[in-house]
């Protein structure tokens, strides 16, 4: 088996163009705390994924937990990270994938350019641990907040244009709920700009 990342969270493991998810253990949580946080994520991870997956948004297709619940089992997607080759024009087809993803009612909760997946056009969306079903409009502003502020410090220069596109598709593909979402989004940033000139 081969190790194709290691992160904070977990080790990715590739076998035979399976992918594995696996949450190590985590030595300095309490031994209780550590396996329900550990098999939580890799639960939440997988009902969002098959969620997605139902709905026809591009995700690795889940398969299985283990009995030991913290490897998750899911399809290997051959796309390199999107941070890595980042162009402000892809985020026209994030702006699809997201809007698709919140009216099949799951919000990602983790999400940067980092958890998505780029082959030619095609944009895939990846870890979903801190995932969970809403079709709230706050929630999907929690989302979006998130997005913008990583495209803010991970890809300055084109932060503008990235996301503006962004929003363009995001608002065409989601529809007349886009308003509210609006809204929250507002409320969000003008809280944000409090605290950070307060
Ligand atoms: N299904 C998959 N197919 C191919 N590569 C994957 C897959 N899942 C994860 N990866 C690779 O592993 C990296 C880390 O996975 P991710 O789910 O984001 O874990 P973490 O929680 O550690 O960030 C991804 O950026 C990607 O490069
Ligand atoms: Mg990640």
């Amino acid at each position: 088996m081969k190790i194709i990342a290691r992160g904070a969270e977990a080790t990715i493991y590739d076998n035979k163009d399976i992918v594995i998810k696996y949450r190590k253990r985590k030595g300095y949580r309490l031994k209780e705390i550590d396996e329900t946080l550990r098999y939580s994520r890799t639960q939440r991870e997988f009902n969002a994924l098959k969620r997605c997956h139902d709905a026809g948004v591009r995700v690795p297709i889940p398969m299985r937990i283990s009995d030991d619940g913290d490897r998750l089992y899911m399809e290997k997607i051959n796309a390199a990270q999107l941070d890595y080759r980042f162009s402000p024009l892809v985020m026209s087809g994030v702006g699809d994938i997201v809007a698709m993803m919140h009216k099949a009612g799951v919000i990602h909760g983790d999400l940067t350019t980092a958890n998505m997946l780029m082959n030619g056009k095609k944009i895939t969306l990846i870890d979903f641990g801190l995932g969970y079903f809403s079709k709230k409009d706050e929630d999907r502003a929690t989302d979006i907040a998130m997005l913008k502020s990583a495209l803010k410090s991970r890809h300055v220069k084109v932060f503008k244009q990235a996301y503006q596109l962004f929003i363009r598709h995001y608002k065409k593909r989601i529809g007349k709920e886009f308003k509210g979402i609006e809204t929250h989004l507002r409320d969000i940033e003008r809280r944000r700009r409090y605290y950070e000139n307060g």
